[in-house]
């Protein structure tokens, strides 16, 4: 069983991910963090609310931070994921609230209370498990492993030509992320990009998925027409859901390894530099970084598989 705490900026793709991590059988999902992203920090702990009572299970809800680290915050991306990050499928406000401690410091709770147990899923930006690692230095020990949706290694970028949404929100968080002595596997455009979900999968969800299919196909809806009208695909991509795919089947992708820096600054920014050639260079950013890994290969059908036999098992019934 894997013990998880999704770290989450629900997001349309962040409720797909979250779903999957409720229904599969092979994780234990012990909270929901969230921090600002796809939308602010207040409509990422309503949103991530809303998605607990919907699926009608008990899982507990913390608030993380608002702004990024060092840099300004930037407007949301509505025209991605909706004003209200579910693609403007609008919503009755939760009767839940999120719990009296922060997102940061239910990380370090709940590492320290389950050491070598706890995979952090990071699919938003990073500062919240920045600010665990202030908090309690000593949970880079204790964590099992840190999988993030956030990056690009060698493909394109989809902010700019080098960096990835969640890694630009806050570059200098993800930096702090990828120098700690934990283990990160970075799940990002590299395969995220391989991997479409169409319309077709959509419609099965909603037809065979009483609790949350309706409303996961109506929001899809919005995300696969952005997608649909800024590159050539009929669908959206898996993206923070394969990082939930990741924890659970690790041989669905081909990973390389190498020390990461991410830049924080210029006009690079956000961009995730592995060393992946195992050279020495005259630039020295990599020396004493641990090595991390990143995936570069993924098996497409079997990650469709995965998200959809999770959104219409039994779970939902
Ligand atoms: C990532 O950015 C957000 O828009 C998505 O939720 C995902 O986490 C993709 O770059
Ligand atoms: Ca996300």
């Amino acid at each position: 069983m894997n013990k998880i705490i999704l770290d989450t900026d629900p997001g349309i793709d962040d409720a797909m991910a979250i779903f999957t991590a409720m229904a599969h059988p092979e994780i234990e999902l012990l909270g929901l963090t969230t921090t600002f992203g796809n939308v602010s920090v207040d409509q990422a702990t309503t949103n991530a609310l809303s998605l607990v009572e919907m699926a009608g299970v008990d899982v507990p809800v913390a608030r993380g931070v608002a702004t990024p680290w060092v840099k300004d915050l930037s407007p949301f991306p509505d025209f991605v994921h909706g004003v209200n990050g579910f693609g403007n499928v609008s919503l009755a406000p939760p009767k839940g609230t999120a719990i009296a401690i922060s997102a940061a410091q239910f990380i370090v709770d709940q590492v320290n209370a389950n050491p070598g147990e706890v995979t952090l899923v990071a699919i938003g930006p990073l500062g919240n498990l920045a600010t665990a690692l202030q908090i309690d230095p000593s949970i880079a020990q204790k964590v099992k492993e840190v999988v993030l949706m956030g990056g690009v290694i060698a493909a394109d970028g989809n902010v700019s030509p080098v960096a990835e949404a969640n890694i630009l929100s806050d570059p200098d968080a993800a930096d702090k992320v990828m120098a700690a002595t934990w283990s990160v596997v970075i799940v990002g455009l590299d395969v995220t990009h391989q991997v479409i979900l169409n319309n077709a999968l959509f419609a099965r969800i909603a037809r065979e998925n009483p609790k949350v299919g309706q409303f996961m196909a109506q929001a899809a809806e919005f995300y696969i027409k952005f997608y649909s009208s800024i590159r050539d695909i009929d669908g959206c991509y898996a993206h923070d859901v394969s990082a939930v795919a990741y924890v659970v089947d690790p041989s669905i992708f081909g990973v390389i390894e190498g020390e990461v820096c991410v830049a924080t600054e210029g006009v690079a920014i956000g961009q995730t530099i592995m060393s992946r050639f195992g050279i020495p260079y005259p630039l020295t950013f990599w020396e004493n970084r641990p090595k991390q890994k990143a995936c570069m290969e993924v098996d497409s059908a079997r990650l469709v598989d995965l998200f959809a036999t999770s959104m219409t098992s039994d779970f939902w019934r």
